[in-house]
């Protein structure tokens, strides 16, 4: 299985880049996954704006990275939560990648992380963030892992520090792992 990892999230230090880097950690403790993670800070777009759609089409960054999902057999995605939703950074992405016709979303298997400095972990992002998801067919695995007080939760080389936290998304993980066979 080829498994793609990335954040919704573009500051190097963002706390949903180390929680997917440790899901990918977990993942790649497993035999027979190739993993990639993918930063994208690298594979920036503008606001979707159909003028530039009819006049160029797609950016060259949303080919590249419908490139990498299409040839993935599953996606890992940790969102933050901006202002109690999906951040606009990852609607672009996805609302992108939507009018890209060589790629479909239809039927990839995506498990969905979020990570907030709050109490709530992201949650309310991670159910609206399912919707455009499943709107373009992705299969978004229903078990989902929000993480709170996200910046108290990695130790310095980005590890999670709490051992029941890594169980936890080891567990999911396992779960989403059994489902893609
Ligand atoms: C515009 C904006 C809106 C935000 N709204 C929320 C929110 O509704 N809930 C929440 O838990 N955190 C909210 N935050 C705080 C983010 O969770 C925090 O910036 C987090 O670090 C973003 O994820 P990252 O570390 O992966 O970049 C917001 C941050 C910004 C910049």
């Amino acid at each position: 299985m080829k498994i793609l990892f990335f954040a919704g999230a573009l500051r190097k230090d963002s706390c949903n880049k180390k929680f997917v880097r440790e899901a990918m950690r977990l993942v790649e403790a497993k035999d027979g996954h190739q993993t990639e993670f993918l930063d994208l800070k690298y594979y920036p777009m503008l606001p979707y704006d159909g003028d530039i759609e009819s006049a160029s089409g797609v950016p060259e960054t949303t080919v590249k990275l419908g490139a990498k999902i299409r040839e993935a057999d599953a996606l890992i995605v940790s969102t933050p939560e901006y202002n109690g939703s999906i951040p606009g950074i990852l609607k672009n992405v996805i609302d992108w990648l939507s009018r890209e016709k060589q790629v479909s979303l239809t039927g990839k298997p995506l498990l969905l992380l979020g990570a907030s400095p709050g109490a709530l972990g992201a949650v309310r992002s991670l159910w609206h963030t399912r919707q455009p998801f499943e709107v373009l067919g992705v299969h978004v695995f229903p078990g989902m892992m929000g993480l709170s007080n996200a910046y108290n939760a990695f130790d310095e080389q980005g590890r999670l520090k709490e051992e029941k936290t890594t169980q936890q998304l080891q567990k999911l993980i396992d779960q989403f792992l059994d489902y893609l066979k």
